[in-house]
């Protein structure tokens, strides 16, 4: 079943209008709502007592009309009874303030009181819902994230790090911490990472923020555990943020929980732009694929214009259903909306809903409401379809937390380095994984490795493993630079790679903020020049063959990219950081070396992504232009949306979707 629905607080509203909610949401096709994931003081009004009464009679309400249920954790949003209780309960932050009641997300998540305080709740919760036939899973708390630099958070460092390091010795000795006279003789003189000066010791910055993300881990497993025991049966999940969120280990994240969910905005107030980037959206969704390797949910599709401080742009008609068609295109299996209807009270006041504050149908409702009518008609043709790329980008975690410590040069950011390696693809209609730098290779054509800067010899090997039966290996500058504790290499870079790459780097240069360079290609498949920023890698070739030449600058004429063949394989490096067109230009000419050719030839803003199911494929197109387009078909198809036959030149109106599947070929 394909799930479809929305956040629904009924807590928010009188109960006389949950049953005319729970109508509007049949009418409106929908099979699913997620409750109560920030009514802890509904639920507990005060310490022990507990009330599920009117949570029993909202589920009833919408259970009669149809609508299943994912129940929400309460622990994003503590009761104010709670927090009273102890000043340790609130999260310092970095600058060493410590955070005070009226937010939410306030909590210290290694605070041993909350941690009894979610036992009270979770398990309440769990044993009094565990035989709730409407009850189908739950999501725990809500988007984790920040980090805490308090005293308690510093005590469970010190003993996360002496389960890593046993002892100190090794500690002083994988730290550098002969570096300014840092070398600590007892465990409790190790700081936590608050603000200073200036940034702290490498080492310290990496694994602090290793510790912080595996406390939210312990933190979901703590609650996660207590569900499992009461309700062996429901599914588990946690909203995640997406590709941009970069506080957490995801892979980590999502390794206790059953299906990945993910909160998608496209447009929010934060911005406040009228235009949306589609290429983000799609690489939040793939890079959410990718840390389970299977399908998603959408647990907050946005539907409608964001607003907290500001009251952002709404969706533009089309928009809503063009935004959960691309979710769907990029895998998801169930889309649910963020939320049902504006709330009148809060923070989130200008946050639209489904509805807006007065809770009578309007456009948006119409929109979703024909979205529903769809997927009743289609949902099941689409779920458990498959995305299935033969290029993979990897990205690392450590890699990034290791970024934030040393940017390296103040224009590079590493997401933002993935995100350009993406949108060459991206741009071509070429589908990507993405992948972490510990999975399994096999079954990709090409890995793009761009910018692994923490690479760890079981990473290399695994690499080189690849490469050497039959793939190919993209490395991009910055890689292999530092060991596992954030310390530089002792070897040429590459470092670990610089084997299998056939080269040695000779020098690296940073380029500077006011001065730019260019680089040109000299392959036979692709001959252009393309301006270069950010960074320069001169290389020396060693096995490697030159395919690319810096412009300028007193390394003119050095080697700026290389490709070696390796064992079956080839390893290409591109020792640059260029503009859209390079990265495009890029993404063509490393996809055809692999003979990957792109789904379909699409004008730009017009995207395409295909699910399989088994050897049936469904072909996504979505227009992102708020005009028609004139698009050619490469081959004759059926639009599962509209039931038509289409082929050749076709229009493809103001955001509009197809869902193409192929005309069998008549039998001969
Ligand atoms: C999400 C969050 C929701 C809501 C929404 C809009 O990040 O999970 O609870 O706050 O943003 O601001």
């Amino acid at each position: 079943m394909f799930y479809f629905g929305a956040d629904y607080y009924p807590e928010h509203w009188p109960e006389e209008r949950w049953d005319e909610d729970a109508r509007l949401m049949t009418q409106a096709g929908f099979n699913l709502v997620r409750l109560a994931e920030f009514a802890w003081s509904k639920m507990e009004p005060n310490d022990g007592e507990f009330e599920f009464d009117w949570l029993d009679r909202a589920i009833s309400v919408l259970s009669s009309h149809g609508i299943q249920v994912i129940l929400g954790t309460p622990t994003a949003s503590p009761p104010p009874w709670l927090m009273a209780k102890q000043r340790d309960l609130f999260l310092v932050e970095q600058n060493g303030v410590r955070l005070t009641y009226g937010l939410r997300r306030e909590y210290c998540p290694n605070n041993p009181l909350y941690y009894r305080h979610t036992e009270h709740i979770v398990t309440k919760m769990a044993d009094h819902y565990k035989d709730n036939p409407a009850i189908i899973g739950w999501q725990i708390d809500n988007e984790f994230g920040d980090r805490c630099y308090c005293d308690i958070c510093k005590t469970e460092f010190h003993k996360w790090l002496q389960m890593r390091y046993k002892t100190l010795d090794t500690l002083n000795e994988k730290w550098g911490t002969v570096f300014w006279s840092h070398i600590y003789t007892d465990w409790s003189q190790i700081p936590v990472p608050l603000s200073t000066i200036r940034s702290q010791n490498p080492g310290l910055g990496l694994d602090y923020r290793r510790f912080m993300s595996d406390t939210y881990r312990n933190y979901q497993k703590f609650q996660i555990d207590i569900i499992r025991h009461y309700c062996p049966d429901h599914l588990i999940t946690h909203n995640l943020m997406g590709f941009s969120y970069n506080q957490l280990n995801y892979f980590d994240t999502t390794t206790d929980i059953d299906v990945v969910s993910w909160d998608n905005y496209p447009r929010t107030q934060w911005s406040m732009r009228s235009e949306v980037d589609p290429v983000k959206t799609a690489l939040n969704a793939d890079a959410m694929r990718g840390l389970k390797k299977k399908n998603f949910w959408v647990m907050e599709q946005q539907s409608g214009g964001g607003g907290w401080e500001y009251v952002a742009v709404p969706p533009k008609p089309g928009e809503i259903r063009l935004w959960t068609y691309q979710s769907i295109a990029h895998g998801a299996d169930a889309v649910i909306y963020f939320r049902w209807r504006t709330s009148r009270v809060g923070t989130e006041q200008y946050w639209q809903g489904i509805l807006e504050h007065h809770g009578i149908p309007g456009r948006r409702y119409e929109e979703v409401s024909h979205i529903g009518k769809e997927l009743q008609r289609i949902g099941n043709k689409i779920t458990g379809s498959q995305v299935k790329p033969r290029i993979a980008i990897m990205q690392s975690y450590d890699t990034r937390f290791a970024f934030q410590v040393q940017p390296n040069n103040p224009r590079f950011g590493y997401e933002k380095h993935i995100q350009d390696v993406y949108e060459g693809f991206y741009s071509n209609n070429i589908p990507v994984d993405i992948v972490s730098e510990k999975d399994p290779l096999s079954g990709y054509r090409v890995v793009i490795v761009p910018a692994m800067y923490i690479l760890t010899e079981e990473t290399a090997s695994n690499l080189e493993k690849f490469a050497a039966e039959g793939g190919i290996v993209v490395f991009t500058p910055r890689t292999g630079v530092k060991d596992e504790s954030n310390t530089v290499v002792n070897m040429k870079l590459p470092g670990l790679v610089a084997r299998m790459a056939g080269i040695e780097i000779e020098e690296y240069i940073s380029m500077p903020i006011d001065s730019d360079n260019h680089v040109r290609f000299g392959h036979p498949d692709l001959e252009d020049e393309f301006p270069t920023s950010i960074w320069a890698d001169v290389i020396e070739p060693k096995e490697a063959r030159v395919v690319a030449w810096h412009s300028q600058d007193f390394y003119a004429e050095k080697p700026a990219a290389t490709i070696n063949n390796f064992g079956n394989g080839k390893v290409i490096y591109l020792g640059i950081m260029g503009d859209k067109a390079y990265y495009n230009a890029i993404a063509r000419w490393i996809s055809g070396q692999a003979r990957i050719k792109p789904l379909i030839e699409l004008p730009q803003g017009v995207e395409a992504s295909e699910r399989w199911h088994g050897e049936k494929r469904l072909l996504f197109i979505l227009n992102h232009h708020s005009t028609a387009k004139e698009i050619t078909l490469n081959s004759s198809f059926i639009d599962l949306l509209s039931g038509k036959f289409l082929s050749g030149r076709i229009s493809i109106g103001a955001f509009d979707v197809l869902i193409l599947t192929d005309v069998e070929k008549p039998k001969t």
